[in-house]
Protein backbone atom coordinates (compact mmCIF):
# COMPACT_ATOMS: atom_id res chain seq x y z
CA UNK A 1 0.00 0.00 0.00
CA UNK A 2 1.65 3.44 -0.91
CA UNK A 3 1.25 5.61 1.90
CA UNK A 4 2.79 8.74 0.62
CA UNK A 5 2.42 10.91 -1.83
CA UNK A 6 4.33 12.36 -4.37
CA UNK A 7 6.54 15.18 -3.47
CA UNK A 8 8.63 18.24 -6.16
CA UNK A 9 11.56 17.26 -4.04
CA UNK A 10 12.06 20.59 -2.11
CA UNK A 11 11.22 18.54 0.93
CA UNK A 12 14.56 16.95 0.72
CA UNK A 13 17.22 18.60 2.48
CA UNK A 14 20.93 18.68 0.51
CA UNK A 15 23.40 17.17 1.85
CA UNK A 16 26.89 18.49 1.58
CA UNK A 17 30.01 15.89 1.19
CA UNK A 18 33.65 15.34 1.31
CA UNK A 19 34.83 13.60 -1.29
CA UNK A 20 38.34 11.74 -1.86
CA UNK A 21 39.93 14.14 -3.90
CA UNK A 22 39.79 16.78 -1.65
CA UNK A 23 36.38 18.61 -3.33
CA UNK A 24 32.90 18.75 -2.23
CA UNK A 25 29.51 18.06 -3.29
CA UNK A 26 26.45 18.59 -2.88
CA UNK A 27 23.87 15.75 -3.17
CA UNK A 28 20.22 17.18 -4.16
CA UNK A 29 16.99 15.53 -5.51
CA UNK A 30 17.16 15.80 -9.44
CA UNK A 31 14.54 17.62 -10.89
CA UNK A 32 12.76 18.63 -14.13
CA UNK A 33 15.04 21.61 -14.66
CA UNK A 34 18.30 19.08 -14.29
CA UNK A 35 17.37 18.07 -18.28
CA UNK A 36 20.54 19.68 -19.24
CA UNK A 37 22.77 18.81 -16.57
CA UNK A 38 21.50 15.08 -17.18
CA UNK A 39 22.38 15.69 -20.96
CA UNK A 40 25.89 16.83 -20.14
CA UNK A 41 26.96 14.18 -17.30
CA UNK A 42 25.90 11.27 -20.37
CA UNK A 43 28.32 12.95 -22.32
CA UNK A 44 31.12 12.38 -19.68
CA UNK A 45 30.63 9.10 -19.38
CA UNK A 46 32.61 6.88 -21.47
CA UNK A 47 31.52 4.69 -24.09
CA UNK A 48 32.23 1.44 -21.66
CA UNK A 49 30.16 3.21 -18.80
CA UNK A 50 27.27 4.07 -20.57
CA UNK A 51 27.32 0.42 -21.68
CA UNK A 52 27.63 -0.78 -17.62
CA UNK A 53 24.78 1.98 -16.99
CA UNK A 54 22.56 1.28 -19.93
CA UNK A 55 23.03 -2.23 -21.25
CA UNK A 56 23.24 -1.60 -24.74
CA UNK A 57 26.08 0.78 -26.35
CA UNK A 58 23.92 3.95 -26.14
CA UNK A 59 24.69 7.56 -28.38
CA UNK A 60 22.79 9.71 -26.68
CA UNK A 61 19.74 10.46 -24.22
CA UNK A 62 16.65 10.45 -26.05
CA UNK A 63 13.66 13.35 -25.30
CA UNK A 64 11.56 10.77 -23.97
CA UNK A 65 14.43 9.47 -21.94
CA UNK A 66 15.31 12.53 -20.41
CA UNK A 67 11.87 13.35 -19.66
CA UNK A 68 11.47 10.01 -17.98
CA UNK A 69 14.69 10.57 -15.94
CA UNK A 70 14.00 14.11 -14.18
CA UNK A 71 10.17 13.56 -13.98
CA UNK A 72 10.16 11.68 -10.64
CA UNK A 73 7.81 11.59 -8.15
CA UNK A 74 10.70 11.21 -5.08
CA UNK A 75 8.75 8.03 -3.50
CA UNK A 76 8.33 5.22 -6.29
CA UNK A 77 10.48 7.31 -8.19
CA UNK A 78 13.68 8.74 -6.73
CA UNK A 79 16.64 10.31 -8.56
CA UNK A 80 19.50 12.15 -6.49
CA UNK A 81 21.77 13.96 -7.93
CA UNK A 82 25.42 14.81 -7.15
CA UNK A 83 26.70 18.54 -7.76
CA UNK A 84 29.58 20.14 -8.48
CA UNK A 85 29.25 23.36 -6.74
CA UNK A 86 32.30 24.91 -8.98
CA UNK A 87 30.46 24.92 -12.19
CA UNK A 88 27.11 23.57 -11.20
CA UNK A 89 27.45 20.72 -13.14
CA UNK A 90 25.86 16.85 -12.11
CA UNK A 91 28.61 14.77 -11.51
CA UNK A 92 26.75 11.77 -10.77
CA UNK A 93 23.13 10.39 -10.39
CA UNK A 94 21.56 7.42 -8.44
CA UNK A 95 17.85 6.66 -8.73
CA UNK A 96 15.57 4.10 -7.79
CA UNK A 97 12.20 3.28 -9.55
CA UNK A 98 9.82 0.32 -7.91
CA UNK A 99 8.85 -2.51 -9.79
CA UNK A 100 5.49 -2.05 -11.10
CA UNK A 101 3.70 -5.95 -9.97
CA UNK A 102 6.13 -5.38 -6.14
CA UNK A 103 4.78 -2.67 -4.32
CA UNK A 104 8.32 -2.62 -2.21
CA UNK A 105 10.29 -3.48 -4.29
CA UNK A 106 12.71 -1.23 -6.57
CA UNK A 107 15.19 -1.28 -9.22
CA UNK A 108 18.27 0.67 -8.66
CA UNK A 109 20.73 2.43 -11.08
CA UNK A 110 23.46 4.66 -10.38
CA UNK A 111 26.11 6.85 -12.99
CA UNK A 112 29.44 8.68 -12.18
CA UNK A 113 31.42 10.63 -14.87
CA UNK A 114 34.31 8.74 -15.56
CA UNK A 115 36.68 11.67 -14.51
CA UNK A 116 35.12 11.94 -11.20
CA UNK A 117 35.09 8.19 -10.53
CA UNK A 118 36.87 6.18 -7.66
CA UNK A 119 36.43 9.59 -5.34
CA UNK A 120 33.81 8.48 -3.01
CA UNK A 121 30.83 9.82 -5.47
CA UNK A 122 29.10 6.87 -5.88
CA UNK A 123 29.06 5.84 -2.77
CA UNK A 124 27.88 9.14 -1.13
CA UNK A 125 24.97 8.75 -3.72
CA UNK A 126 24.16 4.92 -2.82
CA UNK A 127 24.13 5.97 1.09
CA UNK A 128 21.73 8.96 0.46
CA UNK A 129 19.65 6.46 -1.79
CA UNK A 130 19.01 4.15 0.80
CA UNK A 131 18.26 6.45 3.20
CA UNK A 132 15.79 8.05 0.68
CA UNK A 133 14.27 4.21 0.49
CA UNK A 134 14.19 3.48 3.81
CA UNK A 135 11.97 6.99 4.33
CA UNK A 136 9.49 5.87 1.31
CA UNK A 137 9.20 2.04 3.17
CA UNK A 138 10.88 0.42 0.59
CA UNK A 139 11.21 -3.31 1.48
CA UNK A 140 13.95 -4.34 -1.36
CA UNK A 141 16.55 -2.31 -3.66
CA UNK A 142 17.32 -4.36 -6.48
CA UNK A 143 20.36 -3.99 -9.07
CA UNK A 144 21.71 -5.46 -11.68
CA UNK A 145 25.26 -5.59 -13.16
CA UNK A 146 27.59 -7.09 -15.28
CA UNK A 147 30.01 -9.91 -13.84
CA UNK A 148 32.86 -7.90 -15.13
CA UNK A 149 31.73 -4.29 -13.59
CA UNK A 150 34.18 -4.57 -10.48
CA UNK A 151 33.27 -1.27 -9.40
CA UNK A 152 29.56 -1.41 -9.55
CA UNK A 153 30.07 -5.11 -7.36
CA UNK A 154 32.69 -3.05 -5.46
CA UNK A 155 29.97 -0.17 -4.63
CA UNK A 156 26.95 -2.58 -4.07
CA UNK A 157 28.95 -4.85 -1.60
CA UNK A 158 29.56 -2.28 0.79
CA UNK A 159 26.08 -1.36 1.25
CA UNK A 160 25.54 -4.96 1.84
CA UNK A 161 23.52 -5.72 -1.21
CA UNK A 162 23.70 -9.59 -1.88
CA UNK A 163 23.96 -11.92 -5.20
CA UNK A 164 20.37 -13.18 -5.49
CA UNK A 165 20.66 -14.55 -9.18
CA UNK A 166 22.43 -14.54 -12.31
CA UNK A 167 22.08 -14.99 -16.23
CA UNK A 168 24.47 -14.99 -18.98
CA UNK A 169 26.74 -12.29 -18.04
CA UNK A 170 24.75 -10.42 -15.78
CA UNK A 171 24.51 -10.49 -11.88
CA UNK A 172 21.01 -9.64 -10.09
CA UNK A 173 22.18 -8.44 -6.31
CA UNK A 174 19.29 -7.60 -3.87
CA UNK A 175 19.47 -5.48 -0.24
CA UNK A 176 16.95 -5.72 2.46
CA UNK A 177 16.54 -2.22 3.07
CA UNK A 178 14.78 -2.99 6.28
CA UNK A 179 17.83 -5.27 7.48
CA UNK A 180 20.29 -2.21 6.72
CA UNK A 181 18.63 0.22 8.54
CA UNK A 182 20.42 2.56 10.47
CA UNK A 183 23.71 1.32 9.09
CA UNK A 184 26.39 3.10 7.78
CA UNK A 185 28.46 1.94 4.76
CA UNK A 186 30.97 0.66 6.93
CA UNK A 187 28.62 -1.51 9.45
CA UNK A 188 25.83 -2.79 5.94
CA UNK A 189 28.02 -5.59 5.08
CA UNK A 190 28.29 -6.97 8.53
CA UNK A 191 24.60 -6.72 9.49
CA UNK A 192 23.27 -7.82 6.52
CA UNK A 193 25.19 -11.26 6.58
CA UNK A 194 23.23 -11.64 9.96
CA UNK A 195 19.93 -12.06 8.28
CA UNK A 196 19.77 -14.75 6.47
CA UNK A 197 16.39 -14.27 4.89
CA UNK A 198 15.43 -11.22 3.47
CA UNK A 199 12.99 -9.14 2.52
CA UNK A 200 13.60 -9.67 -0.97
CA UNK A 201 13.07 -13.23 -1.28
CA UNK A 202 9.49 -13.37 -2.19
C1 LIG B 1 29.87 2.06 -10.37
C2 LIG B 1 30.18 3.56 -10.21
C3 LIG B 1 28.86 4.32 -10.04
C4 LIG B 1 31.03 3.75 -8.95
O1 LIG B 1 31.14 5.14 -8.72
P1 LIG B 1 32.43 5.75 -7.97
O2 LIG B 1 32.11 7.15 -7.65
O3 LIG B 1 33.63 5.49 -8.77
O4 LIG B 1 32.44 4.84 -6.67
P2 LIG B 1 33.29 5.09 -5.35
O5 LIG B 1 34.46 5.97 -5.61
O6 LIG B 1 32.35 5.49 -4.26
O7 LIG B 1 33.82 3.62 -5.08
C5 LIG B 1 32.92 2.58 -4.70
C6 LIG B 1 33.64 1.26 -4.68
O8 LIG B 1 34.01 0.91 -6.01
C7 LIG B 1 35.41 0.65 -6.08
N1 LIG B 1 35.86 1.06 -7.38
C8 LIG B 1 35.61 2.23 -7.97
N2 LIG B 1 36.19 2.25 -9.18
C9 LIG B 1 36.80 1.03 -9.36
C10 LIG B 1 37.55 0.43 -10.39
N3 LIG B 1 37.78 1.09 -11.55
N4 LIG B 1 38.01 -0.83 -10.23
C11 LIG B 1 37.75 -1.52 -9.11
N5 LIG B 1 37.04 -0.98 -8.07
C12 LIG B 1 36.59 0.27 -8.19
C13 LIG B 1 35.98 1.47 -4.96
O9 LIG B 1 37.24 1.00 -4.55
C14 LIG B 1 34.94 1.28 -3.91
O10 LIG B 1 35.08 -0.02 -3.33
P3 LIG B 1 35.28 -0.23 -1.77
O11 LIG B 1 33.99 0.21 -1.16
O12 LIG B 1 35.50 -1.68 -1.65
O13 LIG B 1 36.44 0.63 -1.42
C15 LIG B 1 30.98 4.13 -11.41
O14 LIG B 1 32.10 3.30 -11.63
C16 LIG B 1 30.16 4.24 -12.69
O15 LIG B 1 29.46 5.22 -12.92
N6 LIG B 1 30.25 3.20 -13.57
C17 LIG B 1 29.51 3.21 -14.81
C18 LIG B 1 28.01 2.96 -14.63
C19 LIG B 1 27.78 1.69 -13.84
O16 LIG B 1 28.51 0.72 -13.93
N7 LIG B 1 26.69 1.71 -13.05
C20 LIG B 1 26.33 0.56 -12.22
C21 LIG B 1 25.32 -0.32 -12.87
S1 LIG B 1 23.73 0.43 -12.90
Amino acid sequence: MESRQQTSGDDIAPLTVAVADGSIIEIRPLTRGDRAGLTELFSRLSAESRQRRFFTPKVELSERELAYFTDVDHVSHEALAAIDPWDGSIVGVARYVKYGDHPAVADVAIEVADDRQRCGIGTALDERLVGRARVNRMACLSATTRWDNRPARALLRRFGFRARASRGGELQLDLDVSASEKVSTGAAHTLAERHSRSACET
